[in-house]
């Protein structure tokens, strides 16, 4: 039996995964990550804390799954995306990564933006702080020493590449997030390089994602007493590999993923370009593939900072909401805690509570939570191109997705069922061994089929109803408010 590796390297932890060839997993370890906030709006890690947590989770699954590791044939990579990896003339890191929710970039990202049409024409994107270009022209800026010496640049999941095989490469759907991608070409853009102060020669080899993208360093394989070459597929974005992970390969298949960050992604079989929108166009981890993204910043990550604030775990801030008030509009919350992507494109936007009474508790405050990122979801919806057609269906994945109440809202608002998986294990792990079969020679048909579902979540009418005032008043708040996002 040939057995499967899948590396999904987050934000907030690192999920490895043990796959045999029909898809049965066979071990899960997991690995906890630190986000590092020296400044408002920065957010680093270093990226030797990433290897060292994948080497050791590796070197467990050895431990532990001596015969099945032994058979290991492929190992794939997926990845938070947009992060900035510099490394040397001697593949030295030469500063923590700058991650994908940090917004010290914004004004290059304006600059970019505004000076640079080839950005949106032929990168498919409007430049935000978040992505990996505008990030570049802060080292010029700020750090211009160290900028001179950046021999190469690597996104994250490709930095454990390098750690694993001494090649430097990345996939379409990764490179995409650089903003340095010709979308349309699936190539590296001279040009959008050029804007930033960097050459072609400075960035990793590309492949799609499913195609062969390394081999595993022979002393890595001795070491976790491997027996034959191991394959590392180009592997893919996180959001793209969720998507194969779910099976959605097709125009129009959709999911909704509700990590960290709130996604809302749709295949397309062309590049279809909403930049004007704040919506995503990024090539898709499947050659001839595409997909649009909206993204907002702060979905679990919203709860996670109420449970931080008010010292209560998320599941007991979850009992105390009143479930009955799903249609109840106050106090309404904003969720944009470290800015907005879709559609805002604001990194200085800020969240807040609107509306509070003295009465209002724990609960309360939870409620408008997961309503505010719910309208928030909504809004990113309505930018992609699907938001006019007939709703289909969308498949939940991340922490967020098993929460029946919250996915009720978000059905409700986007007037789209959503489906829930019945097992847990459909993420982005899982996108990212099944690109490592396809690398090895399994077709995409034998591989990436959709999970089964536990129950599909369909529109409540009444409650879109209800809930449609607030929605249109939160709007207008973030309209009469965004000046204050100014201030420091
Ligand atoms: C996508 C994005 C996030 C990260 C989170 O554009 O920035 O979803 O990939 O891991």
């Amino acid at each position: 039996m040939a057995f499967y590796i899948g590396i999904d390297l987050g934000t907030s932890a690192i999920k490895v995964i043990l796959l045999d060839e029909w898809q049965i997993e066979h071990a899960a370890i997991s690995v906890p990550l630190e986000v590092l906030r020296p400044y408002a709006g920065w957010s680093e890690q270093n990226p030797d804390d990433w290897w060292q947590g994948v080497e050791s989770a590796l070197d467990q699954m050895a431990h532990t799954c001596s015969e099945k590791m032994a058979s290991l044939r492929a190992i794939g990579l997926s990845g938070q995306m947009h992060g900035l990896v510099a490394l040397d003339k001697d593949d030295t890191v030469l500063r923590h990564a700058i991650l994908w929710n940090d917004t010290r970039a914004s004004a290059e990202a304006e600059a970019l933006d505004r000076d640079e049409p080839a950005f949106r024409q032929r990168g498919g994107n409007m430049v935000m702080a978040g992505f990996t270009a505008p990030k570049a022209l802060w080292m010029v800026r700020h750090e211009p020493d160290l900028f001179a010496r950046i021999n190469t640049i690597l996104l994250p999941k490709d930095y454990i590449r390098f750690c694993l095989s001494g090649e430097k490469i990345s996939d379409m759907s990764d490179a995409s997030g650089t903003l340095w991608l010709d979308i349309a070409g699936r190539r590296w853009s001279d040009t959008l390089l050029e804007a930033c102060g960097l050459s072609i020669e400075q960035m990793p080899k590309l492949v799609e994602g499913s195609q062969l993208g390394g081999y595993l360093r022979t002393g890595l394989c001795q070491k976790w007493g491997i027996r034959q070459p191991v394959i590392i597929a180009g592997g893919a974005g996180d959001n793209a590999a969720a998507a194969i992970g779910l099976g959605i390969t097709q125009p129009e298949q959709s999911f909704l993923s509700l990590g960290t960050s709130g996604v809302v992604f749709s295949v397309t079989d062309s590049f279809v370009q909403q930049a004007d929108k704040a919506a995503h166009a990024f090539c898709h981890a499947l050659p001839d593939s595409w997909h649009q993204m909206g993204v907002i910043l702060s979905a679990t990550d919203s709860l996670n900072w109420l449970s931080e604030t008010l010292g209560q775990h998320v599941p007991e801030l979850l009992a105390q909401m009143n479930t009955e008030d799903s249609a109840k509009s106050l106090p309404l919350f904003h969720p944009y805690l470290g800015g907005e992507r879709t559609p805002h494109n604001n990194p200085n936007a800020k969240g807040g509570f609107f509306g509070l009474s003295r009465t209002d508790n724990a609960g309360d405050m939870t409620r408008a939570i997961l309503q505010g990122v719910a309208f928030a979801i909504a809004d990113a919806r309505d930018t992609l191109d699907i938001a006019d057609k007939p709703a289909s269906q969308m498949i939940a994945t991340g922490g967020g997705a098993n929460n029946t109440y919250w996915l009720t809202l978000i059905a409700s608002l986007t007037n789209c069922p959503i489906g829930v998986p019945k097992h847990a294990n459909t993420g982005a792990a899982l996108g990212a061994a099944r690109l490592g079969m396809m690398a090895d020679g399994m077709h995409i048909e034998q591989v990436c089929y959709a999970p089964e579902m536990a129950q599909i979540i369909k529109p409540d009418v009444r409650l879109a109803q209800a809930l449609s005032n607030a929605r249109k008043t939160s709007k207008n708040i973030y309209q009469l408010t965004s000046e204050l996002y100014s201030f420091k």
